[in-house]
């Protein structure tokens, strides 16, 4: 993991946040490619789940809602972590996690573990950050910045369910910010309070729900293996009945095999009618489906989450390649060329030579309408290409002598390092092309 954050932090993807300022514990920032990169993985997850189906419409609702909303989906109940005090090092730790903390004194021994360790009771510590809405600071003010987007979906089900016309099964599908009060954020951009969930409640008669159920969990994994993730990193782990959300009749974890061990990318769970039926009886407002012969039923719901931050350290640890090639070392970042942040360089040999950046320069133009390019003329070539690697740029093409005589460039393919000839008016078709072919990661 340490490679990746200074590959991150190096080539300008994401940076400590408030770094002037001595920056917050696990927060951070985006950089032009982690920018890019982000944007690309939430329209890959919008194409997949709304552009694609015939079933799934968008939403985007707010951040902080109506506190009620929070009182009946059990969040202010039950949405809490136990938490653990070292009145010793005065360090904070997840009751339920003190096998993977280390003790603040003895980072060799667990919480416990030390002599001078003196640890509190657990007690239950709410996840969600509150705020004040409007000038008064009483307790009618309080809202909350939402935990979920989840939420935002099953309040609006009337709504789109009427005028969008759609009856059960269908989806609801949300991207936005969700913040969480992680007791022990941390593993980069892994654990963060402040995070972009991507998120997809399907609404189904429930006799279908285990059918459905099934069907997401498969969607979703063939989703990461189709944007060249390995199956020997990825597997489906279920959980048992103890470790379930209050919500849930039934949820797997999609996981990753991280560099610090096998964790939860996505999570796909059934959350029966649990929510619907909460927020039916605290606003008084039913939310059920009606058919036309006037039969009635609270649909059952399947939800797949997750957040763009575990996709991204997912996708990054899954590129991250260090090769020798012809006695050199090379950073090379095999990202699925959808997923990689520039899709191409545009490469003049010889910058000072009026010819070749002429052509670079109108080649960048044309290419730049279609695609997230770049225009790199500065320093050495073999530099230039080392910084396309290094950003998991999948292909180069460059500008050279050769181009001047007989209007043809060289493409440069950033995984098998082979070169060929392209004619200068075939390549922006060649690109529409080659980011539309399978892809497979060279790693074994
Ligand atoms: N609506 C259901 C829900 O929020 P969750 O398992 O708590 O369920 C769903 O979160 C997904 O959101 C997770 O699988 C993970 O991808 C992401 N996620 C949750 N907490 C996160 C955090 N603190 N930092 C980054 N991503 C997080």
């Amino acid at each position: 993991m340490d490679k990746i954050v200074s590959l991150c932090r190096r080539r300008g993807f994401v940076f400590p946040s408030s770094e002037i300022y001595g920056g917050l514990g696990s927060t951070y920032d985006y950089g032009h490619y982690g920018v890019l990169m982000k944007n690309h993985i939430r329209s890959l997850w919008l194409r997949a789940m709304v552009q694609e189906r015939d079933d799934i419409v968008a939403i985007d609702s707010a951040i902080i809602l109506n506190p009620a909303v929070w009182e009946a989906s059990g969040h202010v109940a039950g949405f809490s972590d136990p938490l653990i005090d070292c009145r010793t090092c005065k360090l904070r730790f997840r009751a339920d996690r003190l096998e993977d903390a280390q003790c603040g004194r003895k980072p060799s021994k667990r919480p416990g573990e030390f002599s001078e360790c003196d640890l509190t009771e657990p007690r239950q510590f709410n996840l969600m950050f509150e705020t004040q809405v409007g000038a008064m600071e009483d307790g009618s003010s309080k809202a909350y910045l939402r935990p979920e987007t989840a939420q935002g979906i099953f309040i609006n089900f009337k709504n789109v369910s009427q005028l969008a016309r759609r009856k059960p099964p269908f989806g609801i599908a949300q991207v936005g910010k969700s913040f969480r009060n992680e007791i022990t954020p941390g593993n980069f951009l892994f654990r963060v309070r402040e995070f972009e969930q991507m998120e997809m409640e399907f609404f189904v008669p429930p006799a279908e729900a285990e059918q459905w159920y099934r069907y997401w969990i498969e969607q979703r994994y063939s989703w990461y293996t189709g944007l060249g993730i390995r199956e020997s990193m990825l597997r489906v782990r279920e959980h048992d009945e103890s470790e379930r959300s209050h919500y849930s009749s039934g949820t797997s974890d999609i996981e990753y095999q991280y560099p610090i061990g096998w964790q939860e990318l996505e999570g796909v769970a059934n959350r029966g009618d649990y929510d619907l039926t909460q927020h039916t009886k605290a606003s008084g407002t039913k939310l059920e489906f009606v058919g036309q012969e006037g039969d009635r039923y609270t649909p059952y719901v399947i939800e797949p989450a997750v957040s763009i931050e575990r996709i991204f350290v997912a996708m990054l640890c899954e590129a991250y390649d260090e090769e020798v090639v012809g006695e050199r070392e090379r950073t090379v970042m095999h990202l699925h060329p959808l997923v990689a942040p520039v899709k191409a360089a545009v490469l003049p040999l010889v910058p000072r030579d009026e010819g070749m950046s002429s052509r670079a320069r109108a080649l960048f133009e044309e290419l730049r309408r279609r695609h997230t390019v770049e225009h790199d003329d500065s320093g050495q070539i073999g530099r230039r290409y080392r910084r396309q690697d290094e950003i998991g740029t999948p292909w180069a093409f460059t500008i050279d002598d050769q181009t001047l005589e007989d209007e043809t460039v060289t493409v440069r393919d950033r995984d098998s390092l082979s070169q060929e000839r392209l004619p200068i008016s075939g390549v922006a078709a060649w690109l529409d092309d080659a980011l539309q072919r399978e892809w497979r990661s060279p790693k074994t």
